[in-house]
């Protein structure tokens, strides 16, 4: 039997290899195994690219409602050809010490990771809430490592640019916010008036939805669902991608964006971001810049399909937009499809940026592959 037991071996990995699913495109919506067999478990996820390799993080899930809370951390996954997918583990684990604020049962949404060349490390930034407080802190948080992988080191959750002016807030619409706050508005209101941010001045401005962009010069800017998630912050971060820098615009106030996902395409910066309902799908929004600091001008609803797809984005959110490898002005736009009764079991829905004139598009394809970039040369 001491003999058998190599043959045994050999023969079970080889039944392993062969069960194992080789995918050769994207099916949006499908269960997406990684390479042991299991769904994926990075949701609300970002892309960071090391030479030829992408690596997937998102929020580990688990089922149930409480699946919502982070009782893992932030999962990691590596791929060369974006279709199949190798675990790489916990990226950022959740403490179990009660005196960290990344005690497991926070909140941890929307990790983004990038590369900075000055200190030769991996930063992540993410959305973090308060164990047992709701969405009510509203930080965001900032993690780092020097292995792309990890283990990432939990730095600190905070609020953003306390006792620091924007950097597009005139006096006059000071005045205007000042005299707002001594009315009865309704909620909502109080973003397009400035009111909450007045609000929040001292303690600093609310972070919820958020993401990273890295721009090709190396700037990092931190792009944000502020001021009860009615007003986008965008900020630049500090050389060492570690803090805000004190540069930063508010955008939109009042337009109640969330989830904003950026690209770069010909010099020009394109976002698309999602309305506010919570885990509900809504209609998608677009919006086109000649700078990150703005004037953003919006573009509508990116969304070309059925009146259901145009008001549901695909029954989905944006998270991300990742440049594909070796390819020019090939984007992939990733969402998610949550499902917060199970939020384990939420699915990806990645779909070709496609253009329509100078304007952002996304369509429907239930099976597609790299080479659809083929034709759009
Ligand atoms: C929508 C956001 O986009 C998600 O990341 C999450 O924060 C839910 N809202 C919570 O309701």
């Amino acid at each position: 039997m001491k003999k058998m037991l190599p043959l045994l071996m050999t023969l079970l990995s080889m039944c392993l290899l062969f069960a194992q699913k080789k995918y050769s495109g994207f099916d949006p919506g499908a269960i997406w195994e990684d390479t042991e067999g299991l769904h994926i478990n990075a949701h609300g996820g970002g892309m960071t690219i090391v030479g030829d390799t992408y690596y997937w993080f998102g929020e580990h899930k688990v089922k149930g409602g409480r699946g919502n809370q982070s009782w893992v951390g932030v999962r990691v996954y590596s791929s060369k050809d974006l279709y199949n997918w190798k675990n790489e583990g916990v990226a950022l684990t959740v403490k179990k010490d009660p005196a960290s604020l990344l005690i497991e049962g926070s909140v941890i949404e929307r990790p983004k990771v990038i590369y900075n060349e000055k200190n030769k490390n991996y930063v992540m930034w993410f959305h973090h809430e308060l164990k047992g407080q709701g969405y009510d802190a509203a930080l965001v948080g900032v993690a780092v490592s020097d292995s792309v992988t990890g283990p990432y080191e939990y730095l600190k959750s905070f609020r953003m640019h306390p006792k620091v002016w924007p950097l597009n807030f005139s006096e006059e619409q000071k005045k205007h916010a000042i005299e707002k706050s001594k009315e009865k508005l309704k909620w909502g209101e109080g973003s397009v008036h400035g009111v909450y941010f007045l609000r929040d001045f001292e303690i600093g401005q609310m972070s919820r939805d958020m993401t990273l962009f890295k721009d090709d010069d190396g700037t990092a800017y931190h792009i944000t669902a502020s001021e009860e998630n009615g007003t986008l912050i965008i900020s630049k971060l500090t050389d060492d991608y570690l803090s805000l820098s004190n540069e930063y615009v508010r955008i939109f106030p009042g337009g109640n964006n969330e989830a904003p996902a950026i690209f770069k395409q010909n010099g020009k910066y394109y976002m698309i971001t999602s309305g506010l309902t919570g885990w509900k799908p809504n209609p998608a929004r677009s919006a086109v810049a000649s700078n990150m600091f703005g004037p953003w001008k919006s573009l509508g609803n990116p969304v070309r399909g059925t009146e259901e797809e145009k008001a549901t984005t695909f029954k989905s959110q944006s998270t991300y937009i990742f440049p594909v490898v070796g390819r020019k002005n090939a984007f992939v736009f990733m969402a998610d499809r949550w499902t917060p009764q199970n939020a384990i079991d939420g699915r990806y829905i990645w779909l070709p940026i496609e253009f329509e004139g100078d304007n952002p598009i996304i369509k429907w394809y239930s099976n597609w592959n790299l080479s659809f970039f083929d034709s759009k040369k």
